[in-house]
C-alpha cells in the first residue's frame, strides 16, 4: 500500500445534541482505491460522511487532504478541493432535466466550456441511459436512473474524492450490480472512491480496504477479500 493517504481522518466525533454518533473514529483512502465503510442502520455511516463534507459539526477529530487539512472549511470550499458527495436518497432536481442536473454539478469549478463539454461527453458514455434522456425531467427517471444522474452529477463538479452514501437503497439488485460496475470503472479510470453501504456484500466485493462501524466505532478493518471472508462479517452482515 501506498506510504501517504489521500485523505486521513483522525479521532472524528459528531454528536447530536446528547448523543454522540461517531465516537472518535480513524481511517484513510488511499489514491486510487474504493474504500468502503459497511455497517448497520444507524452506526453513524451518513454522519460520517456529512461531517466530511462540512455538512455537520465535528465534535473532535482532524481531517486532512492530500496533505491539507480541510478539518473547518466550508462545504463550498471541501467540493472545490475536490471531495464531493453523491447526496443519499439521490436528491436529483427532480423538476429540471438530465442535462440542468449534470451542468449544476459543474458549478463549483472554474475551467472553461470546452472542458465541461468534455467531461458531459465522458458521463454520458458511462451512463447511455442517461444521454438518451438528456433533455428528460430528472423526475421522470426510474430509481437506478436517478442515481446514475446523482453520480453523474458529482462527476461533473470533478472530485478527487468521490463520497457516496448507500447508492444501492431502494434498488433491485440487478440494478445495484450495474451501478456498483460502474463505480469500478470509475475507479480503474483513476478516480479515489470511498463508499459508505448497508449492502455490506456488495460494498466489500468492490472495496480494495474495508472498515466495520458500529454505534459510532470502527470494529473492524481490512483488505474487502479479507472481511468478506472473516466469520465475526459473516456471522453479522452475511447472513452466516
Ligand atoms: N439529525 C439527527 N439528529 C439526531 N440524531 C441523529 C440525526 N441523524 C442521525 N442521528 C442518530 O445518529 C446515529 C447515526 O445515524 P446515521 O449516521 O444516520 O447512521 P447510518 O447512516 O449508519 O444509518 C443514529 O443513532 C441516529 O439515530
Ligand atoms: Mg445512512
Amino acid at each position: 500500500m501506498s506510504s501517504t493517504p489521500l485523505l486521513k481522518v483522525e479521532g472524528l466525533k459528531v454528536s447530536y445534541g446528547h448523543i454522540e454518533a461517531v465516537k472518535g473514529i480513524d481511517f484513510e483512502l488511499h489514491d486510487g482505491q474504493i474504500t468502503t465503510l459497511v455497517g448497520a442502520n444507524g452506526a453513524g455511516k451518513s454522519t460520517t460522511l456529512l461531517a466530511l463534507s462540512g455538512l455537520v459539526k465535528k465534535a473532535a477529530g482532524r481531517v486532512v487532504l492530500d496533505g491539507q487539512d480541510v478539518t473547518q472549511l466550508s462545504p463550498h470550499r471541501i467540493v472545490s478541493g475536490g471531495m464531493v458527495q453523491v447526496a443519499e436518497g439521490r436528491a436529483t432536481l427532480t423538476t429540471l432535466t438530465v442535462h440542468e442536473n449534470l451542468e449544476l454539478g459543474a458549478y463549483t469549478r472554474s475551467d472553461g466550456r470546452a472542458q465541461r463539454a468534455e467531461d458531459l461527453e465522458r458521463i454520458y458514455t458511462l451512463f447511455p441511459r442517461l444521454k438518451e434522456r438528456t433533455g428528460g425531467l430528472a423526475g421522470n427517471l426510474s430509481g437506478g436512473e436517478q442515481q446514475m444522474l446523482a453520480i453523474g452529477r458529482a462527476l461533473m463538479a470533478k472530485p478527487r474524492v468521490l463520497l457516496l452514501d448507500e447508492p444501492s437503497m431502494g434498488l433491485a439488485p440487478i440494478i445495484v450490480q450495474d451501478i456498483f460496475r460502474t463505480l469500478r470503472e470509475i475507479n480503474q479510470a483513476g478516480l479515489t472512491i470511498f463508499l459508505v453501504e448497508q449492502n455490506v456484500r456488495q460494498a466489500l466485493k468492490i472495496a480494495d480496504r474495508a472498515y466495520v462501524i458500529e454505534t459510532g466505532k470502527i470494529v473492524l478493518e481490512g483488505s474487502g477479500r479479507d472481511l468478506l471472508g472473516n466469520p465475526k462479517v459473516q456471522d453479522a452482515y452475511l447472513g452466516g
